[in-house]
């Protein structure tokens, strides 16, 4: 490590407890060299012109547009305007000195009405324009398929994850853009983070389609105990057709890697107790492994079948013959650790945590103390050792498969920020970031097979529920001009890239 280790207490607003201990000694030679460094962005939070070049409604458009669902009262309709400003933010892209960038596709603007319509030539023409405009400076579009947002029109039509019918419009989406795209786009996603979709959309009813029962809400429609689980089905079921189609038709041509994205927490178990640690075992299992098991290994996970029984949908011969084109790569979104408690063998489970199904109870503090100072955004911890822990996790639990970060960041919001340069002025997620990368630089030195990290995320941009009250972004953005400024984060990504040229 070059010139010494520079200790300083991590002062995060009023939080005084925790004086951190912080090296600020990570560097990009720590990595391989051949490693992905990018940021990562969606189609529905940056790119706004939501009614522009015959793109349809999706299912977020019509969530936004129904009143007290984000709690700013915002939409994505103009969000960044990226769609008008793809050329200036692929400069951004390329100012950071990164080799990749990751990005989402608006499946409403490609296929308006799925496989009930045209292709949209306009939809094919903008991403043919950004694609372009990053090999151009020599940036690695890594893309996503599907990044939560869907045309409203597959919702209303036959329940969309809900029916079987959702896996052959998925499938054609992937085709279309493979024959598009495929033969510049090396890196395709199947799903971001399909664990939060059927939880948010089918358990606690917050997310589009708005489906739950109690006691995990009270929603229009819905069932909780079960729908969860047959979404994920038909999510597991059209990531396989995706990847047949891909593996078939594309794959010896065009010579990329397809594979999926999951969200992560890592959990330590509250105490020393069996009981608690086998429930982290549960918690977990119940996380990542509920897609990856059958797309890996062709059946949900043991711990799950255990608790769920029936309720777990069950692969025909067919479809297990489908699952076994499997995939090239993990891609892991991590940002926080939690506790989890057990609450089979002791206490009553606390009613209506989307970990409920798994008994267990997650908490976020253990005798008063949080798990790590705490951020802006609900449930994200500064706990830099949950990085290192769920990569391990996941290298084993599926044989060192290759893997990506393809998120991790920190949020700004809250009260504090009276100028812009209190945004600007990001220490908090430099430390953030700077703790992160130098865990995941010792756990890729221990032997796991991780070959990218994306910061979440290029810009501020709609944060979903919470629409423009947290910030994420490296770049600071004044939604009323749409002016873009680098943060003090930015700078620090652009001078960590380029340590590898520095001498050692
Ligand atoms: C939208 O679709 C209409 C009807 O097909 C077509 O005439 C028009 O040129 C399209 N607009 C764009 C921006 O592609």
């Amino acid at each position: 490590m070059a010139g010494g280790e520079v200790w300083r207490p991590l002062l995060a607003g009023a939080w005084l407890l925790w004086l951190l201990p912080w090296a600020s000694a990570v560097r990009r030679s720590d990595f391989p060299a051949a490693f992905l460094f990018g940021t990562a962005t969606s189609s529905y939070q940056i790119e706004g012109a939501y009614l522009e070049g015959n793109k349809s409604l999706s299912n977020w458009d019509v969530l936004t547009h129904l009143p007290g669902r984000v709690n700013d009262g915002s939409t994505g309709d103009i969000a960044d305007d990226h769609y008008h400003r793809f050329e200036d933010d692929v400069e951004l892209i390329h100012s950071l000195g990164t080799n990749a960038y990751r990005l989402s596709i608006s499946w409403a603007r490609i296929l308006p009405r799925g496989r009930f319509g045209k292709v949209n030539p306009a939809g094919i023409e903008f991403y043919n324009k950004l694609i372009d405009a990053l090999l151009l400076k020599g940036i690695e579009p890594f893309v996503t398929l599907n990044h939560y947002d869907i045309p409203q029109e597959l919702e209303d039509r036959y329940g969309a994850w809900l029916s079987a019918e959702i896996r052959r419009d998925f499938g054609h989406l992937a085709d279309v853009c493979f024959a598009a795209f495929g033969d510049r786009v090396k890196y395709w996603v199947t799903f971001n983070e399909p664990n939060v979709v059927v939880r948010k959309g089918y358990m606690l009813g917050t997310y589009p389609p708005e489906r739950c029962s109690p006691p995990y809400g009270s929603c229009a429609g819905g069932d909780s105990g079960t729908e969860p689980y047959l979404a994920t089905h038909n999510i597991v079921l059209a990531h396989a057709t995706a990847v047949e189609i891909y593996k078939r038709k594309y794959q010896s041509k065009q010579k990329g890697l397809i594979g999926i994205v999951m969200s992560t927490t890592w959990y330590e178990p509250l105490t020393d107790s069996p009981e608690d640690r086998l429930a982290t075992e549960r918690v977990l299992a119940f996380d990542v492994p509920w897609f990856l098991d059958p797309i890996v290994y062709g059946d949900y996970p043991p711990e799950m079948r255990q608790l769920l029984g029936s309720r777990l949908p069950t692969f025909s011969p067919e479809e297990r013959r489908k699952l076994g084109y499997k995939l090239d790569f993990i891609g892991v979104n991590h940002y926080t650790t939690l506790y989890a408690k057990d609450c089979m063998f002791s206490a009553g489970c606390p009613l209506g945590q989307q970990t409920q199904p798994a008994l267990v109870a997650v908490t976020e503090e253990r005798n008063g103390i949080p798990i790590g100072p705490p951020t802006p955004m609900p449930t994200f911890y500064v706990v830099p050792d949950g990085i290192a822990k769920i990569v391990t996790y996941v290298m084993k639990r599926y044989n060192n498969l290759p893997m990506f970060i393809t998120e991790n960041g920190y949020a700004q919001g809250g009260d504090g920020y009276a100028h812009v340069d209190d945004w600007l002025d990001d220490q908090g997620r430099i430390q953030y970031l700077d703790a992160y990368l130098t865990k995941l630089a010792e756990v890729i030195r221990d032997g796991a097979d991780v070959r990218g990290y994306f910061i979440w995320s290029l810009i501020d941009n709609f944060e979903w529920l919470y629409g423009y009250t947290l910030r994420f972004g490296l770049h600071y953005v004044d939604f009323q001009t749409q002016e873009r400024k680098p943060k003090s984060s930015a700078l620090w990504y652009k001078r960590f890239l380029q340590s590898l040229h520095e001498a050692q």
